[in-house]
């Protein structure tokens, strides 16, 4: 039998007996506590979370970064919440990525476990009030975004008009089902469809098959004139762009996979990346994401989406030249800020970290 031995990471002594002072002090900001958890789907969980400090005013459907330790160093990752603001406790529902680090710790963590969490922050919203159909497509964990907004709807009693297609694969990955189901049986004016590409549809709300044309009058409202937000894998917002762009009055997307970044195909020559607080010089391969970089020389900056649209890893740059791995865009402009996650040197860079 192999036993690994990780150290945990190291903190000052006075962390230390801040924490023991005031639990639930965290060095990293306001920190949550794990209440508890329930099955959401075969994949999925709902985690309640108990935050420490209550939050600003939020919208429906904004995110929150959770910080997370495992194996001795710590991670980011971002999740919608589910729950409506005002309400006493916060909850996420997670897909558990197989070999995911979140879903690791996650299989680790007991209740009373805490977590940092950052202020809620970006998020999917109708903008037009005037429009009359409001259509919400969510495929896989993109759930949650249209989830938050149904939530809001009900709340204020304002299903009228509303409609939701949902993809998964198999009926059992679906979460909120008995909660959707519900809803439409009291509220006959919100429509929902759960679409299926790998089981058979048995009921009435279910169909079968991926997102295409062929498939557009199967969705439960009519995109004609509609304000669609949409949110799933890259390639599901894309397509729902494509298809519906021309119909709908208004599109809104968000994707929870990270952007096809343009890596390089071999091996880039290595430059010097200059740490302007920490005083540290790192020799990084050119081309490669500045983020993954420093975690790969056992940093842990600041981040959270990991995809460029969180700007929690944004950090300023005071000489060099990097490149935007989303659309090769080079940028030689000193004092800008770049985001670490999508960004790479093209020359030596001195950054503000
Ligand atoms: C704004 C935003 C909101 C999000 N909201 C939610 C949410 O409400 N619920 C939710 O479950 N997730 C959500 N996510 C995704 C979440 O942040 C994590 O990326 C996901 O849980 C995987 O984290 P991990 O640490 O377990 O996996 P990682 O350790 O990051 O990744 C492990 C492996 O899985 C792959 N992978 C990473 N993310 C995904 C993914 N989303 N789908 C498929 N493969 C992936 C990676 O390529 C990698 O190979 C959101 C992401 C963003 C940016
Ligand atoms: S981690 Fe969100 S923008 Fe880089």
């Amino acid at each position: 039998m192999s036993a690994t031995l990780s150290l945990p990471p190291f903190r000052p002594a006075w962390h230390y007996w801040r924490g023991l002072l005031q639990p639930g002090w965290s060095p990293y900001g306001n920190t949550a506590r794990l209440l508890r958890r329930a099955p959401a789907a075969v994949d999925s969980e709902t985690l309640w979370l108990k935050p420490f400090r209550r939050l600003r005013d939020w919208q429906p459907g904004q995110h929150l970064t959770l910080g997370f330790e495992l194996d001795g160093r710590r991670f980011q990752r971002s999740f919608t919440l589910v729950s409506l603001p005002g309400e006493r406790e916060l909850a996420i529902t997670v897909r558990k990525v197989a070999g995911g680090r979140f879903a690791e710790w996650l299989a680790r963590a007991r209740d009373g476990e805490r977590l940092t969490i950052s202020e809620p922050w970006g998020g999917l919203r109708f903008a037009l009030p005037q429009a009359s159909q409001r259509l919400l497509m969510a495929a896989g964990s993109g759930i949650t975004a249209a989830m938050a907004q149904v939530r809001a709807a009900a709340a204020r009693g304002q299903l009228a008009g509303l409609a939701l297609a949902y993809w998964v694969r198999e009926r059992a990955e679906a979460c909120f089902l008995e909660e959707l189901q519900a809803l439409q049986a009291r509220f006959p004016d919100f429509r929902f469809r759960l679409f299926l590409t790998g089981d058979a549809p048995q009921s009435a709300h279910e169909a079968a098959g991926r997102l295409e044309a062929g498939l557009l009058p199967a969705l439960p409202a009519s995109p004609e004139g509609a304000e669609v937000l949409a949110c799933g894998p890259a390639g599901f917002v894309a397509r729902v762009e494509a298809l519906l762009r021309g119909a709908a009055a208004r599109i809104a997307t968000e994707s929870f996979t990270p952007p096809l970044l343009r890596l390089p195909e071999a091996p880039e020559a290595n430059v010097t990346l200059h740490l302007r607080r920490s005083g540290r010089a790192l020799s990084i391969p050119a081309g490669t994401p500045l983020l993954a970089a420093l975690e790969a020389a056992g940093l842990s900056p600041p981040h959270g989406c990991r995809q460029g649209l969180c700007g929690r890893c944004a950090c300023a740059k005071a000489e060099g030249v990097h490149l935007d791995l989303r659309d090769d865009s080079v940028h030689p402009e000193a004092s800008t800020a770049l985001k670490l996650c999508i960004s790479a040197a093209r020359s030596d860079l001195v950054i503000d970290l």
